[in-house]
């Protein structure tokens, strides 16, 4: 599966190439080398590239959690809306969604949501409270599986599509926006447990207990969130990212035997529907936390970019996994409230390990609400000013046709 997805897009390479930038008809090698050193790309172009391992000036980068706590005016914004309010409220969460990006200039812009919206309109209740999320009538047997609604986005959860469209208004063709969806076991989790709580036992209880039944939900999960992520990409997103946040709390048997199947349906899924509603097949970005024990696995997901923690050494990866999927990460968000020197070597020694080449910088999980936003900063900055091009070059010397389609 994975390879049919990458074959498809290195298919369409021309249609985002360096070619249209050179203006003339089929350029030649140098030309494009000299395009790329030009910084002539957009950073939806550099972006695009990054996912499917082209050349690049230089590696994108953006923050998980970006719209978030540790900014000042979102605090601002939290302090006369609820948080559902501005996530239900497309014209709050664009503003929330835009803070980011004005106060740090990322290369992508991730729409403000969550990923338990999805769950509210599958039918469940959902609070956000102080404590994080809780569904207060979780799903425990088939009777609440089989009653989860297969939901018409557009309907449903409009909100979601309204807030992308004028996003992508917003910020014009040049700047990707992101969209995102939990992996299928990260939302069974909350689905059946009703709340984060360690170990998640009473979903672990259903996986051992009724396997079938727990099967039955994630595929219904993945269904429905591939129809989800449909309408995010038709409403104008560039990529999309799926959290599978608790992945690691699997044994790699229960990853490959229950959460690893759902998410290949759902990857599946995405490449059927892609060519239609975009010209290119849209990336799909598989972020895991502390899932170093299963990374063989995840990497036949089918996605497009991997995101991983700072526990993964991105270089062994990189040589595990071969040169056709990216990554994304992976520095500790702790890193993030110290100096800004040990900001700008961390991200020197993220990118060195990589090359700068097939990889977005990125934390290994969500910025902390206590990051100063200086320190934001700093981290995006060092990212931006890393160059690759040198490293880039070569390769394209020793490797020449590499990017042709
Ligand atoms: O990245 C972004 O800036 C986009 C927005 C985004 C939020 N949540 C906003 C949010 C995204 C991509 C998420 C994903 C998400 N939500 C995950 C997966 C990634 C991860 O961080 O692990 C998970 C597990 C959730 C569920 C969730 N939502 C939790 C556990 C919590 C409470 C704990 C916390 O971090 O605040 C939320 C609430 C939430 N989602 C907030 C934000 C900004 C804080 C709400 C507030 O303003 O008080």
């Amino acid at each position: 599966m994975r390879a049919g997805r990458s074959d498809m897009m290195k298919a369409h390479t021309n249609t985002m190439g360096v070619e249209e930038k050179t203006g003339s008809g089929v350029a030649s090698r140098s030309d494009r080398v000299e395009a790329i050193a030009l910084n002539a790309l957009t950073r939806k172009e550099l972006f695009l590239r990054a996912c499917r391992c082209e050349p690049v000036p230089r590696a994108p980068v953006w923050i998980m959690r970006q719209a978030g706590r540790y900014l000042p005016e979102y605090r601002e914004i939290r302090k006369q809306h609820a948080f559902l309010e501005v996530a239900k409220t497309p014209e709050l969460s664009v503003e929330v969604s835009l803070q980011p990006w004005r106060r740090l200039s990322v290369d992508a812009v991730i729409m403000f949501s969550d990923i338990l919206i999805p769950a509210e309109a599958m039918g469940l209740g959902l609070e956000l409270t102080d404590g994080g999320p809780v569904l207060p009538t979780p799903v425990r047997g088939a009777a609440e599986v089989d009653a989860l609604r297969d939901f018409d986005p557009e309907v449903e959860t409009r909100f979601v599509g309204e807030t992308i469209r004028l996003l992508c208004r917003e910020l014009g063709p040049e700047v990707p926006v992101l969209g995102f969806a939990a992996a299928p076991w990260t939302l069974a989790c909350y689905l059946v447990d009703g709340r984060g709580r360690e170990g998640f036992p009473a979903t672990k209880t259903m996986m051992f207990n009724e396997p079938k039944l727990f099967r039955r939900l994630l595929e219904k999960i993945a269904r429905v969130t591939a129809g989800y992520l449909k309408a995010q990409i038709a409403a104008g997103v560039a990529a999309v990212q799926l959290f599978d946040t608790w992945a690691g709390e699997l044994a790699a048997r229960e990853y490959r035997e229950f959460a690893l199947p759902a998410t290949q349906l759902l990857i599946g899924e995405m490449d059927i529907a892609l060519n239609e509603s975009n010209n290119y097949v849209t990336p799909v970005i598989l972020y895991s936390k502390a899932t170093g024990h299963l990374l063989k696995e995840v990497a036949t997901s089918g996605a497009t970019v991997l995101s991983v923690d700072w526990r993964v050494d991105l270089a062994e990866l990189r040589r595990k996994i071969g040169p056709e999927i990216a990554l994304q990460g992976n520095i500790d968000p702790c890193v993030m409230l110290g100096k800004e020197a040990d900001i700008v070597r961390a991200v020197g020694a993220t990118l060195s390990a990589t090359g700068g080449r097939g990889h977005i910088l990125n934390l290994g999980h969500g910025i902390l609400p206590t990051t100063p936003v200086e320190n934001a900063q700093a981290f995006v900055r060092a990212g931006q000013e890393w160059s690759a091009h040198a490293k880039n070059v070569e390769e394209e010397e020793e490797n020449p046709g590499r990017d042709n389609g």
